[in-house]
């Protein structure tokens, strides 16, 4: 997953001691993936409770040939975020006629791992890897005259954005990758509760290592002094925006110091650490629309669990 240890150093101060000065303290889900947690985030993939991983995968592995198929001959494969997953790898097994494969993520040594190991296993494959933040512009590399560019946003992290976010992604997507693109997207899908809390508070306690260590983090790149014994983590479901929250609690009154400023935690009182929504049938295909994607296919695995859309600029 992403490293983000590479982002200026002041913005990860800036975002945690703007965040816990709100009324509801919050801090920006990308600084979940430092080295430790992206390790604890691939053990997430891995657990009994948490479907999206493997059924994601199960509909890539389903449906890769039609992807390949729809992309043509002489395709660039772009992928948003961490590449270098199962998931990658079995888009370009099906894609023979594959042109590039351009990963893009914020970590440079991340990315330079990636290329590695995908040279290895894809020796003819051109790889471009490009250094950058998927929120922000990104240059793409010019390629010369090859066929379709296809985008790869997997493992529902679309379902992390906000609204504006989203928009935002979608406008910038269909700008960069411009007319005849094609655009696979993982999303997961709204389903009961009995599900979707398991898969975010599992039971050996690994997502709660995850969630609680940014307040680590927070202590050993920041300086502060949370004790980390007396917060708890909780995935809260919240029907109005459709999203699964995950929280960390103070279990007591306390103040912790970060940067040299006091913050004080009242018992019960949390920090909003992440959004995981999930989508409706034709939410997410409405949403790309205001942005001139068209839906093209929408695939779901036979339990309804999860989708994976092609997406095509119209
Ligand atoms: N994109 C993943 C999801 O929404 C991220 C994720 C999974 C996550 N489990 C988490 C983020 C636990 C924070 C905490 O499913």
């Amino acid at each position: 997953m992403l490293d983000t240890t590479k982002i200026m150093d002041n913005s990860f101060a800036a975002d945690v001691l703007m965040g816990l000065a709100a009324s509801q303290k919050t801090i920006p889900c990308r600084w979940l993936y430092d080295t430790r947690g992206s390790e604890l985030f691939e053990d997430i993939t891995g657990l009994p409770e948490y479907y999206p991983t493997r059924t994601e995968t199960k509909i890539l592995q389903a449906r890769a040939d039609a992807i390949a198929r729809l992309a043509g001959d002489g395709a660039q494969l772009i992928e948003y975020g961490a590449g270098a997953s199962v998931k990658t790898r079995l888009l370009l097994d099906a894609m023979a006629g594959l042109h590039a494969y351009v990963p893009i993520d914020v970590s440079a040594s991340f990315l330079a791992e990636t290329a590695r190991q995908l040279a290895c296993d894809y020796p003819d494959l051109n790889i471009v890897p490009v250094v950058g933040d998927f929120l922000s512009p990104i240059e793409l590399p010019a390629l010369g005259a090859a066929g379709r560019k296809v985008g790869f946003f997997p493992g529902s992290t679309i379902g992390n954005l906000s609204d504006a976010e989203i928009a935002d992604f979608f406008a910038r997507a269909r700008q960069d990758l411009g007319t005849g693109a094609l655009f696979v997207l993982g999303a997961d899908l709204k389903k009961d509760e009995a599900i979707l809390i398991p898969a975010y508070d599992d039971a050996a306690g690994v997502t709660a290592r995850f969630n609680l260590n940014l307040l680590r983090r927070i202590n050993r790149e920041l300086g502060a002094t949370f004790e980390l014994d007396w917060f708890s983590h909780e995935a809260r479901w919240n029907e109005v925006c459709s999203r699964v929250e995950m929280h960390l609690v103070s279990l007591r009154d306390q103040t912790a110091h970060v940067c040299g400023k006091r913050v004080d935690f009242a018992a019960g009182e949390t920090i909003h650490t992440e959004n995981s929504r999930k989508f409706a049938a034709g939410e997410l295909s409405k949403l790309a629309a205001k942005q001139s994607w068209r839906t093209q296919e929408t695939w779901t695995d036979e339990d309804g669990l999860f989708s994976v859309m092609v997406l095509e600029a119209g």
